[in-house]
């Protein structure tokens, strides 16, 4: 087959372990930087140029895209698709889970815990809602965060006040949550690929760190998840439209609470913690549904 890897960056851990495991099962495969891209859409004609050349026989598009790139990423996604070619990620499941409100709302609409989250975009209204999320600390997160930059922990009202003016002064668009003790600085990460778990590791935030992200310095062990997380873990996957995810969820006594559900999920965190090859399912998914 010819896959074509959606990439900004043919050194990056994830896209050359793709790379290999798509050359290990005898495929063509080749890096396109979808930043690169340039699209010719005619009446019954949908094409992509990638520097000057109109690609042509591609089977499938592995898009791996970052946060920056999201919207020209999900419109080169879409090109292809429109194509007849086979994406493992849906232009509109990417376009949802970059939104940690959308997100949440679809989640929450379709009966996944979440932890307990408040919008207010008003001057007048923001102390009552502070009040709406519970006690002390909160979370304030910035929608279009990612690597656990712009998750803050406020310790108090007046403290959450300042924080929420200097962010609408801004016009940065954030959200109020509960913030979960019981999660002690570490969430788990469950990669999803086609509703099958393929890897699990729990991130421990390092010390005086609340955030456990890998970028941010935590360390990561492998863990084994009860059945109800298991199917609550596919479920938020489900629910968001993605073939591959990575699910973040923090473990409670009354059940998983789902954070987020990551559509470009990063594969060395998790294929160095679980030495499972990952890129392997990914490709054999495509293998079998391209
Ligand atoms: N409501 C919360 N309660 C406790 N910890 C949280 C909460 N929200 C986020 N965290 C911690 O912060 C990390 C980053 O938050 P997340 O919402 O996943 O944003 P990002 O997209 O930046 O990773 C999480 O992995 C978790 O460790
Ligand atoms: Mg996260």
């Amino acid at each position: 087959m010819n896959i074509a890897i959606l990439s900004r960056n043919a050194a990056l851990y994830s896209t050359r372990s793709l790379v290999n495991a798509a050359y290990r099962r005898n495929h063509n495969v080749r890096v396109i930087d979808h930043m690169n891209c340039d699209l010719v859409i005619d009446s019954g004609d949908m094409a992509v140029y990638y520097q000057g050349e109109r690609l042509e026989g591609i089977d499938a598009i592995i898009p791996r895209i970052g946060a920056t790139a999201t919207g020209h990423g999900a419109a080169v996604i879409r090109q292809f698709k429109a194509q007849g070619i086979y994406s493992t990620l849906d232009p509109d499941a990417l376009l949802l889970s970059r939104d940690k409100l959308s997100c949440l709302q679809a989640l929450s609409a379709n009966g996944v815990s979440i932890p307990r989250s408040v919008i207010s975009k008003n001057y007048y209204t923001m102390p009552s809602m502070i009040d709406e999320v519970g006690d002390m600390p909160i979370v304030i997160k910035m929608i279009k965060g990612t690597h656990g930059l712009g998750v803050i922990l406020s310790e108090s009202k007046k403290n959450a006040e300042s924080i929420l003016e200097a962010f609408y002064k801004a016009k940065e668009k954030v959200m109020l949550q509960e913030f979960i003790h019981e999660a002690k600085g570490a969430d788990v990460r469950v990669f999803i690929v086609n509703d099958e778990i393929v890897g699990v590791m729990k991130r421990q935030a390092k010390e005086g760190e609340f955030r456990s992200n890998l970028h941010r310095g935590a360390s990561s062990t492998i863990i084994k998840l009860t059945d109800e997380e298991e199917q609550i873990a596919r479920k938020a996957a489900r629910v968001m439209g993605l073939k591959i995810a990575g699910v973040d969820m923090l473990q409670t006594s009354e059940g998983p609470l789902i954070l987020e559900v990551n559509a470009s999920p990063g594969l060395e965190g998790i294929e160095t913690t679980t030495k499972v090859d990952i890129s392997g399912k990914i490709i054999d998914m495509v293998q079998r549904s391209a």
